[in-house]
């Protein structure tokens, strides 16, 4: 919601009265002077001559992911995904669930524990939706076999029942309801093939859509609401 429609709520005084105590310098956002009424206010800490103004709200972000970021909040080897959002939005943010380095496309950030552990946990099975480009055509067989589960190398438990769907020879989407370690990669390593890029179109019912990369929005309610 727009700042200065906040501040009218939030006080009980007209826009205009808001919007002067604006001009002021009356108003912090996450604790910096904030003069501009069209401000989107999501979750900050609004405060208005020092006062807090409501609870500030958990945060949830949906980040188009570029390759080269570690989806961590520090590494010493690679630029953190939280460089891509501004600082005040950063604290206590962490990534709901993780991408690799080099994939690409819709990754989920949180101060909301219980949210980002409700994403992840197994027993919530919360789909992903992948485009694959593979190096070598699919095989006939690859359909089926990912659907039926298969072994990774390692694991002692097949895949949980995974939907595949042709683009072109070598490009895929993949559809899986769980987050094992490189899993799409090892899927595909299984049956001999291997991914040249790996990017993430859905979470969820949470859809990456026309947000362009590097680029980050707040969820919606509703998106909120479906995990
Ligand atoms: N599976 C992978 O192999 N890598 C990712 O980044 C996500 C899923």
């Amino acid at each position: 919601m727009r700042l200065d429609r906040f501040l009218a709520e939030a006080t009980g005084q007209t826009r205009t009265v808001v919007k002067k105590a604006l001009h002021r310098g009356e108003v912090t956002v996450d604790g910096e002077i904030v003069k501009k009424s069209d401000q989107q206010i999501n979750g900050q800490a609004v405060c208005l001559e020092g006062r807090l103004l409501g609870e500030p709200k958990a945060r949830y972000v949906l980040l188009h992911k570029p390759a080269g970021f570690i989806s961590a909040t520090q590494d010493d080897a690679h630029p953190c995904v939280l460089q891509l959002l501004p600082p005040e939005l950063c604290r206590g943010i962490q990534c709901a669930g993780r991408l690799d380095v080099d994939t690409t496309g819709a990754l989920l950030l949180t101060d909301d524990g219980q949210w980002s552990h409700r994403l992840r946990a197994p027993k919530h099975a919360c789909k992903k939706v992948y485009q694959v480009d593979l190096a070598e055509p699919l095989a006939m067989d690859v359909a089926t076999l990912f659907a039926e589960g298969i072994m990774l190398h390692g694991e002692d438990k097949p895949t949980l029942p995974a939907q595949l769907e042709t683009v072109t020879a070598t490009r895929v989407l993949l559809t899986i309801q769980e987050g094992k370690y490189h899993q799409v990669k090892r899927m595909f390593a299984a049956v001999g093939n291997f991914v040249v890029a790996l990017h993430r179109l859905q979470v969820a019912e949470i859809v990456l859509g026309d947000l362009p990369e590097g680029q980050w929005r707040y969820l919606t309610a509703e998106e909120v609401a479906s995990i």
